[in-house]
Order: C-alpha cells, then structure tokens, then sequence
C-alpha cells in the first residue's frame, strides 16, 4: 500500500517528515499557512537551516511526490494518513499551548468525509489523543458516523536538531500508539521501507523496533525519553560539581562510567546543561502534569534546577575571578544552544548573555550561524572569533562548533587583554590554554591532566 499522507505543519518536524516521507517513496502534502514559506517549500527550499534538508526537499520536488498548500481541507481530500506537526510551544501553569493544535483538528474535523487516520507528531501533553478526537467530532459535519472516518494515533518524533533527517530515516525505534489496532497498521505501513530499511541508502543491519502500544503509553514515552536523556545531562553536571570539589575530572568519570554498558557512554557531558526547544519544554509539562495529580516529581525539579545552576555557575566563576563584571569584556563562542544549528531557544548562552548585561558587562559574541539576537540588541556579535575576542577580559566557550576547537590559544591570547578562558562544553585542550598563559577553567575538570 502506497498511503498518501498529509503532514499538517511545516515547521522543523513537519517539514523533516514531509521530505523524508515523499523520499520514501510516499505521496506527500504538506501544510503551511505562512505565504512566505509556502512560496519556499513549494520552490523545493527549506525555510530554516538543518544539514542536508534543503536537497532532500529540491529531489522530492522534482519527483513530484511532495507539494504543499495552504489549505487543510485539500490535504486531507488528498490522504489517508494526516501527520499533526503543529508547534506546540509552552503555554500558561507549564502546560504547552495548544491552539494551533485545537485549531488543526476543527479544520480536519470540517473537511473528513473517507476513513483517516490522524497521527500526532507534534510532542502533545499525554492525553492529547483523546482529546482531539473529541475536537474533530464536534468540527464534524459529514453524514456518515465519525467512528467510521476517524482513528487516532501517536507516533512519537525523536530526531535532533542537526542529525533530523539521519535519524528520521534510521531511528532506534518508531512507536505508533492507538486505541484502534488497524490504525497502528496503517501508520507502520507508512514507515515500512523505514522498519525494513529497504530504501535507497537504508541500512539492513539497522532495522529499528516498531513498538506497538497504546495511544497514552506512546504520549509517554516521548517525555519519558527526554526527561531521562536531561537526567543523564544533569547527573553529569552535578557528579561535575563534585569532581571540582574533591579535584577529579568529570570527563574522565563520565567516560568510565560510560564504559558500563548499563549506563553507556552518550549523553554524559557536562558543560553549562542543556538548552534547546525540547528538553525544558517537556520537562515543564511532565512535571505539570505529575502536579495536575498531586504527585511531587522530585527528580525531575532536580534536574531541572542542576540545569539552572550550570548557567548561574557561569556567572560565579567569571565573578571569582575578575571580581565585579560592571565594564568587564566578556566574550561568548557560541550561542546556539548545540553545533550543527542555528536555533535559539532556550540556549545557555543567552541566559548568560543576558545576566552578564544585566551585571554591566560588555558583552561580545560569535556563533558561525547567528548575526543578531533579537531579545538582546546590546549583545554585540563579530562575524569572526577573534574580533569578538578583542580586548576581551575573559572568553567563555558556550558553544562547541568545531572552529572554535581549531582556535590557536597564542592567537586568542594575542586578541585580548585578560587571559581567562571558561570552557563550558569541556572541549578545548585545557593544557595548551595553560601552556600560553591562560587561566583556564573546564566544568569539574581536575586544575591539570
Ligand atoms: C532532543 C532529543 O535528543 C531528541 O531525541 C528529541 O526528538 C528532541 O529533543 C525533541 O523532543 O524534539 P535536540 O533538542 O535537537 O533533541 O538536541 P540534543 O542533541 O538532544 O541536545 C539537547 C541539549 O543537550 C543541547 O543543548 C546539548 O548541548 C545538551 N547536551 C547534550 C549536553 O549538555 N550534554 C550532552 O552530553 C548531550
């Protein structure tokens, strides 16, 4: 069965799942109602950066197996299968805002007249499913029972930022959860070169587990895997901590702890924590949702607040050493809140830029993909390392891009007037700063290796 698909939102997942999709082999329509990025995706461009998205996109144009309109209702008369991609971004008491979601499902309500099956993608609150079917029943207007057209499921979406379409085409595992046993059928059917990896370029020895289960246990489990995937971030951070108290190094344990393979070795870095559209996000929800029952998450506040101090610890080691920061030159490498992106949200370092401007620092900054930071019009952004780094009291590397692990000390040393370097992702060569005079300061990393 080849099952046309319509993906309603084309923002990051959407528009990853649409080209992967249609790359697949699968009829594609996508969603957009913004004109301006309609007119891009329907050019075959990506509106936003993601490595690789912009020739998947041009080829799945050119096939002709994936357009995109405005209009919800052409969609699903052109499917079987409708992928809710909308955002869901926070909302009020830590619960995520769902008015693009709620507005979806009354238009997909209004235009279901054959059998579909509406599969979320977007991370909803558990619970989601049931409540959007109640959505689209009261859109619907058609004459046949709404339970002959209409089955719900959730299809968890668990790619990264910068590695989307690697791991949208070759994941550890797709979970499809519905109520409905053939709707689970219908969607692993959508997937099927992707669970066998019989596409051009899959990879046999690499079939994920399909797991079948119900539509709240999937809702589940895309928090359940980010709030653990923080924890390890956080457990990091904090065994970090300790490792500066007692004068070990936390690369090293993390490193040999990963060597269990209990525990493995990915996920354990520690630095200034985590940042991004997801983690705090979902954290947030989780621990709102634990609340909505009167159950104290305790772990999960603590990772949560492990993450806020790696932050606030940026400003306390700057603070130890130059004293008071009121003039200081501050400079950030990297801003984007991991390599391989361009995105903002909720990354470290513009919580650290803007506590360093609320102290009166002079605040500088590179990151190869960023120009300006809207919210921080003070901030001033270099379009080289070494000119934000001029006559810098301190460098702090908030960012891990690649060029910034190529940086010659002597040459950052030569642009400053201070010699003191926070590491903050734990990826430079703490000795060779040392060796050119620096002071420098990994997180939890021993004074000498
Ligand atoms: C995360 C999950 O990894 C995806 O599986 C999930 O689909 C996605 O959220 C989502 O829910 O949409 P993403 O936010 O793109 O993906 O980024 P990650 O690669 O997970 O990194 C998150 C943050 O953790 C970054 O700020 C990164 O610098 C930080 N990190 C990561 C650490 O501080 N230490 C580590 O060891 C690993």
């Amino acid at each position: 069965m080849n099952a046309r698909v319509a993906v309603v939102g084309s923002g990051y997942v959407g528009t990853v799942v649409a080209a992967c999709l249609a790359s697949i082999g699968r009829e594609v329509v996508g969603v957009e109602a913004d004109e301006a990025k309609l007119a891009q995706l329907s050019a075959g461009e990506s509106p936003f950066f993601e490595p690789g998205l912009d020739q998947l996109l041009a080829a799945a144009h050119q096939s002709g197996r994936l357009r995109f309109t405005r209009d919800i209702a052409d969609a699903v008369d052109s499917s079987e299968v409708v992928f809710l991609c909308v955002g869901t971004p926070p909302g009020a008491n830590g619960h995520a805002d769902m008015s693009a979601v709620r507005s979806a499902a009354a238009s997909i309500g209004r235009a279901l007249r054959t059998p579909h099956v509406l599969v979320t993608k977007s991370t909803v609150p558990i619970g989601s499913g049931h409540w959007l079917a109640s959505v689209v029943e009261a859109a619907y207007d058609g004459p046949q029972p709404i339970d002959e057209l209409l089955a719900i499921a959730s299809c968890p979406e668990f790619l990264r930022e910068g590695n989307a379409i690697e791991d949208f085409l070759h994941p550890d595992r797709i979970v499809v959860g519905s109520d409905t046993p053939a709707a689970i059928d219908k969607v692993f059917a959508v997937y099927r070169p992707i669970i066998e990896q019989d596409f051009d370029g899959g990879d046999p020895d690499r079939c994920p587990a399909a797991v079948r289960t119900t539509l709240l246990t999937a809702e589940t489990v895309k928090y359940a895997s980010n709030a653990f995937l923080a924890t390890k971030i956080s457990f990091a951070n904090e065994i970090a901590q300790i490792c500066e108290l007692v004068g070990a190094d936390a690369s090293d344990v993390m490193a040999t702890i990963g060597l269990d393979s209990r525990i493995g070795p990915r996920f354990l870095d520690a630095g200034v924590g985590w940042g991004g559209s997801c983690f705090g996000k979902d954290l947030l929800e989780l621990i709102s949702t634990a609340h909505d029952f009167d159950h104290v998450p305790t772990l999960l506040q603590a990772v949560v607040d492990v993450n806020n101090y790696q932050r606030r610890s940026v400003i306390e080691r700057l603070h130890r050493h130059l004293k008071t920061l009121a003039g200081k030159r501050i400079c950030l490498l990297g801003l984007a809140f991991k390599p391989g992106t361009d995105d903002l949200r909720d990354a470290p370092a513009v919580a650290i830029a803007a506590a360093l401007l609320a102290a009166g620092a002079v605040v500088t900054a590179h990151d190869p993909m960023i120009l300006s930071v809207r919210d921080l019009p003070e901030l001033q952004i270099e379009v080289d390392p070494l000119a934000a780094a001029k006559r810098a009291d301190a460098v702090v590397l908030l960012t891990e891009w690649p060029a910034y692990l190529a940086l010659a000390p002597e040459a950052l040393a030569f642009a400053m007037r201070g010699r003191l370097i926070i590491d903050g992702r734990n990826a430079l060569d703490g000795d060779d700063y040392r060796r050119s005079g620096f002071t420098y300061e990994g997180i939890g990393r021993a004074v000498s290796r």
